[in-house]
């Protein structure tokens, strides 16, 4: 699809491709990552925290083995930095350094929700407000590395992409564990989603004062399908627990009126909203994935994350899910392509990530 551009993008644009860095440089000169265990690189490693994955067989189809990603491989955002022309993976927080930093950093992790108290069950984690945290430490950082002041750091950091990916958790690790945490007692699952999406749209303001312009926010997937809610609530002859879709659905579409609100009210920052739901919708057969309801590794019973050091399935491309909770890479191959350029008019709204790196907000 192409672009919605303006005769001055076109010129841009132009000029762009006459450039002998064409095809070479990146779209844009940062990528910054928010997010949970989807997009996680490693931010968990270091913590005292069950949501940590940095050892076999995780990244057993990755180049440089166990990282703490949570899959086999890639993640979406992974391959989404690959699409936005980044030929070195972004750094987690936790490691990056140096002049690194001025092409992006991954602040997601594990556990990790719009809530604070989100994920306490399992742990260690950055919530949102603890990844803005670190956000604002990387803006001090870049304004150091380029003898700037931090106002002028985030004129640098305005140009380049950001990514969300949050609210997962504040479902499984919240919302849907009773015995721990009082939200359902307190909320009913519609004002639970207005709640979330009420703190959620400060969280985004809070990125916006720090420079972020363009931004791609992840709707929640149906993790009532996987295979660790299915074992915990069953399915009453249905493919997934219905009532946590349900759930979900509620949230996404607040998400995506969200996405409206803010770019009425912010006029010179463009969101946008990737429905992963519906990438994800069409039959995964056709991508030769068959195994949709059994994890490719075996998992412990207690967290749902694939046991150390155990043999995992040895055709990962068949297999949907790599432990109870988290995709293979396949399946992170098919969504990520469909976010940075969209195969139809439902995968992102109103534009998909190509044409926010293109697009020129000022
Ligand atoms: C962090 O950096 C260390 C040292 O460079 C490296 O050994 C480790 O694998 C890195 N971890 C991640 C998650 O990138
Ligand atoms: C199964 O059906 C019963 C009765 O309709 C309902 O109370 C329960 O919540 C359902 N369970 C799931 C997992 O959907
Ligand atoms: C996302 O896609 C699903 C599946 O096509 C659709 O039912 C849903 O309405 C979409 N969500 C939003 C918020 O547009
Ligand atoms: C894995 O499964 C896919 C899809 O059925 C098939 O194309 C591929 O050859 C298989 N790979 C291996 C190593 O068996």
């Amino acid at each position: 699809m192409a672009c919605g551009l303006n005769v001055f993008s076109i010129i841009t644009l132009i000029v762009a491709n006459l450039s002998p860095l064409a095809g070479g440089a990146p779209q844009v000169p940062c990528y910054f990552i928010f997010g949970d265990s989807l997009a996680d690189d490693g931010n968990n490693n270091p913590l005292l925290s069950l949501a940590k994955v940095n050892f076999p067989p995780y990244g057993i189809d990755f180049p440089d083995g166990p990282t703490g990603r949570f899959t086999n491989g890639r993640t979406t955002v992974d391959i989404i930095a690959e699409l936005l022309g980044f030929t070195d993976r972004i750094l987690p927080f936790v490691n990056a350094t140096g002049t690194n930093i001025l092409r992006g950093v991954n602040y997601a992790s594990g556990g990790g929700g719009i809530r604070d108290e989100t994920g306490t069950n399992v742990g260690g984690r950055f919530s949102m407000n603890g990844q803005l945290a670190n956000h604002q430490v990387t803006l001090s950082r870049i304004a150091t590395l380029r003898r700037s002041t931090v106002d002028e750091a985030k004129e640098y950091v305005g140009k380049c992409i950001y990514s969300v990916g949050i609210g997962s958790n504040d479902y499984i690790n919240n919302y849907l564990i009773p015995q721990i945490y009082p939200t359902s007692t307190l909320f009913t699952p519609d004002q639970y989603a207005a709640a979330l999406i009420t703190q959620y749209e400060q969280q985004l303001r809070t990125l916006y004062t720090a420079g972020a312009r363009k931004v791609a926010l992840f709707d929640v997937g149906p993790i009532g399908c996987t295979p660790a809610e299915i074992a915990t609530f069953g399915t009453n002859g249905s493919a997934c627990v219905d009532f946590i879709n349900a759930y979900v659905t509620l949230f996404n579409t607040r998400l995506k009126t969200l996405v409206d609100q803010l770019n009425c009210d912010l006029t010179d920052g463009k969101f946008i909203y990737i429905n992963t739901t519906h990438i994800n919708s069409g039959d995964p057969s056709a991508a030769g994935i068959t195994i949709l309801n059994a994890p490719c590794c075996s998992v412990s019973a207690t967290t749902g994350l694939c046991i150390p050091n155990s043999i995992p399935c040895t055709n990962r491309s068949i297999y949907a899910f790599w432990d109870a909770f988290h995709p293979t890479e396949i399946v992170s191959q098919l969504v990520a392509p469909r976010a940075y350029s969209a195969a139809t008019p439902m995968d992102t709204y109103p534009i998909d990530i190509r044409c926010l790196a293109q697009l020129q907000l000022y």
